[in-house]
Order: structure tokens, then sequence, then C-alpha cells
């Protein structure tokens, strides 16, 4: 992490709502750049909405949302466009095209934001995908690789536009441990290495404390918690505690409508 703390997304008291249902309740938060920050919490706690909103995909219903010193919650188009060009996105479950190769799918931003020419798409692409291990690769289907690879080519596809600002969402999700592993050493190394500050949502345990350098746990849209994985480890919040444990019992009572102790027998 940078020493001198330069702040890179600033969050201040943002909202959404879908329906009569507040997702978001006025969360605000800095991250710094080149830290790894993760965004943990239960399935329905918010994450990938509070994502979806640092990435601009999504609108808040107030707030503001900095990215290196722009409101990208009133920018217009144009300047939102030029705000995604500099960011890079790991989607939840990969969202690889299936009718496109590899080569293709890791090209899709190349082609979306620029005009390069085709010879020099297919240098970048080869560079990209031996940065994450996967060269000889490119003319496979995603159909044709596995769900660790298939995550890999995801992050070369993040990664393509040489972005200083990458967000991950649950990008071990659906791996085993050790593929798992893996991924998180390939963020760990790609964010020094690029110098990238990385966004990471999860509610993989094992991935927060291989790659965080500080965590914000949600629930209910509210942030409980932010923390290193040290403070963590010694925290004395009983939502923190409950969610690290898997304890099916504590505050957090995720089966609202039924008696617990019904669901756990
Ligand atoms: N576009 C939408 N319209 C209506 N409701 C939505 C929309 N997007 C999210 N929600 C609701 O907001 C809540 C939070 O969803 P979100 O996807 O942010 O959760 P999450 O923490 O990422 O969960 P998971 O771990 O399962 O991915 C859920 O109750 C979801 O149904
Ligand atoms: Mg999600």
């Amino acid at each position: 992490m940078s020493n001198n703390k330069e702040v890179i997304i600033s969050l201040k008291n943002v909202t959404k709502t879908f329906g009569s249902v507040t997702v978001i309740d006025n969360i605000s938060l800095d991250i710094y750049r080149g830290e790894t920050f993760v965004i943990m919490g239960c399935s329905g706690s918010g994450k990938s909405t509070l994502m979806r909103i640092m990435t601009g995909a999504l609108k808040p219903d107030a707030g503001e949302v900095i990215i290196k010193d722009k409101n990208i919650a009133t920018a217009k188009d144009s300047e939102l466009n030029k705000i995604k060009r500099a960011a890079g996105m790991l989607f939840q479950y990969s969202a690889l095209l299936d009718s496109l190769s590899v080569k293709d799918n890791v090209a899709l931003p190349i082609r979306e934001h620029t005009k390069l020419a085709e010879n020099i798409i297919s240098i970048i692409v080869k560079m990209k995908l031996s940065l994450v291990g996967l060269r000889g690769f490119q003319d496979y289907f995603p159909s044709e690789i596995s769900g660790g690879m298939r995550k890999r080519v995801g992050l070369a596809r993040a990664i393509v536009l040489d972005p200083d600002i990458v967000f991950y969402d649950e990008p071990t999700s659906g791996l085993d441990p050790v593929v798992g592993g893996v991924i998180d050493k390939l963020i760990k190394d790609l964010s020094k290495k690029l110098l990238i500050t990385s966004v990471v949502v999860t509610h993989d345990m094992q991935s927060v404390f291989n790659i965080a350098d500080r965590s914000a746990m949600i629930h209910k849209g509210k942030v409980v918690e932010i923390n290193s994985n040290q403070g963590l480890k010694e925290t004395k919040n009983p939502y923190v505690k409950q969610f690290i444990e898997g304890n099916p019992k504590g505050p957090m009572n995720v089966f609202s409508d039924v008696d617990i102790q019904d669901v756990i027998e």
C-alpha cells in the first residue's frame, strides 16, 4: 500500500433503493491508491450493488462517488466513459461470451474503446494472456477451458487496457481452494507489478486473508466495520465474528422468516 495514502475512490453518503428496499444505506468510505480493498458480506448484503455504483454502471439515488477527483454520480456520459475506460472489471461468473474465442473475449474492451489495428490488438492480447499464465490458449472457446482458466481470461480482459483500478466481483467463487489461491496470488501479483488499486467483492474468507490490505464488511447496505486482516481476526464486532466463523447463529439472522433452529437441525 502506498505510504502517502492518496485517496483514489471516495464514497460520501451513498444511498440506493430498489422499490421499497434500501440496498445501499448512506455508505461513506475511502479507498487508497495501490491498496487491495475488499468488500465482504453475506449474500444479498449489497456488495455487487455497491461495486456497480463504484464502476459507474449504476447511479446512486443520493451521495457522491468520487473517482480520481471526479464525481461519477453526476458526470456526463462522455466523461463517465473516460473514467470507465481507466478501470478494469472482472464480473461475477466471469461473464465471458461463449461464442467468442479467448482472444476475442480479451480483446473486447480494446475494440470497444480504441481503434487499434488488428496486429497491435493481437500483440496486446498475447501479452495479457501470458501475464495470467494462459499463453497458447487464445484460440480456445470458454466451453473448452476450466472454471479457473475462465476466471483468468476474465482477469486478462480486466487488465487489457492497463487500468489503474480493477474491480473484481467474486473472483474465486466456484473454484476449489487451490485454484482460488492461484487467482488470489494473481490478483496480488498484478496489483504489485502493474501498480493497480484493487477493489474485490468476496465472501470467501480465505481469499480475504490472502489479498486484503483493508476490508469493509457490509450488512443490509451499511458498513459495519473496516479493518486490516489482523484487525478482523481480533475484532469484537459480533457481525464480523459471525461472518468470519461462518456461524449460523448471531446478529445476522439469514433466515428471518424461519426459526433458525429448524433449519440447522
Ligand atoms: N437491479 C435491481 N433491481 C432490484 N433489486 C436489486 C437489483 N440489484 C440488486 N437488487 C437487490 O439488492 C440486494 C443486494 O443485491 P446484491 O447483488 O448487491 O447482493 P450481493 O451482496 O452482491 O449478493 P451475492 O453475494 O449473492 O452476490 C438484493 O436483495 C437484490 O435482490
Ligand atoms: Mg454479488
